[in-house]
């Protein structure tokens, strides 16, 4: 058994990227830039967005926060997204979800240029990545892929099972693996909360995606031997023995299901690394796409 280190990974693509970066800033080209948005004031968002602007100074990349007030209206926020959409300083535009009620969520992110959508929730990118063509993939199934890959991991043919058909992972990674390209090209099956009998789906998983958001949903029994398990989710459980009085496991039942498997991710130090790390590569696809065609 392998331990999947999403940390190593991670740390792997920032420093190719860095080193792309320099090479631009040597050539005394634009570097690329990315614009986080942030309305209101949730200190999660405001902590992911600050993670996210510091992994983008750290390798070189331009990067801004527009922090607004939880008061800003949807036809403002609209109003700043357009301003980045012709800005060409920024190549990647990243609307921190969710926003608050009285703005539509939909209508910002549809708003959003699809050559600077990094997130890759706009409908082009969702469209693009459902009949294969080469686009922005969500961060986080993108981040799952780029595990596989860098671990050697033969997906073509595989049987790859997703738990969770959110359009932030579930169905993502569904439409990346069914790609018939390198790092997929995999038979998908994906399971959600009205599956009867989930583990004689589960059992048959050469691959095990779990995005659920349960912890420790998938136990020993329910997968197979050999098998290679992702583990997606983050969830809280409260422990007294930790001075914030919880800890971070995944969806996976890790301590049980680790023995039986051939590769797997661990909570934290998996796939949640990952998710930046290829926002940041999304933002430098953008840029090498549509740097020059941007403002
Ligand atoms: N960076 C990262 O690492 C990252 C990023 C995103 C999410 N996450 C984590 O990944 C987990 C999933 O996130 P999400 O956004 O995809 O969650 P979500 O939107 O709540 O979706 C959860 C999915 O799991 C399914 N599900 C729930 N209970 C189930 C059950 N008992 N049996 C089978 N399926 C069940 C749901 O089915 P229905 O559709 O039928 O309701 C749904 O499709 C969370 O723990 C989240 O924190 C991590």
């Amino acid at each position: 058994m392998e331990i999947i280190d999403g940390k190593k990974i991670a740390a792997e693509i920032k420093d190719e990227l860095k080193l792309a970066v320099a090479e631009l800033i040597k050539n005394g080209k634009n570097v690329p830039g990315l614009v986080t948005i942030l309305v209101g004031d949730s200190p999660a968002s405001e902590s992911y967005v600050k993670s996210k602007a510091k992994s983008c100074l750290e390798i070189g990349m331009r990067s801004k926060i527009e922090k607004l007030s939880a008061e800003t209206t949807e036809a403002e926020l609209l109003e700043l997204v357009e301003k980045y959409n012709n800005d060409k300083d920024y190549h990647g535009i990243l609307v921190q979800l969710p926003v608050p009620k009285h703005i539509n969520e939909d209508k910002i992110i549809d708003a959003i240029s699809p050559k600077k959508d990094v997130d890759g929730f706009h409908p082009m990118s969702v469209g693009n990545l459902v009949i294969g063509k080469d686009t922005f993939a969500p961060c986080t199934p993108a981040g799952i892929q780029e595990l596989l890959i860098r671990y050697g991991i033969e997906t073509k043919g595989r049987h790859v099972v997703v738990i969770g058909r959110s359009n932030l992972v579930g169905k993502p990674i569904t439409n990346i693996m069914l790609q018939k390209k390198e790092g997929a090209n995999a038979v998908v099956t994906i399971c959600h909360s009205a599956a009867k009998n989930i583990e004689l789906y589960t059992q048959q998983a050469d691959i095990l995606i779990a995005a659920i958001g349960v912890p420790h949903f998938v136990k020993a029994d329910m997968v197979k031997d050999g098998v290679v398990v992702i583990d997606v989710g983050i969830n809280r459980v409260e422990d007294s023995s930790r001075p914030k009085g919880y800890r971070i496991v995944g969806d996976v039942d890790f301590d049980n299901v680790a023995p039986k498997s051939s590769y797997i991710t661990p909570v934290p130090g998996g796939v949640g690394l990952m998710t930046v790390a290829m926002l940041l590569k999304n933002t430098y696809k953008a840029y090498l796409l549509y740097g020059e065609q941007n403002g």
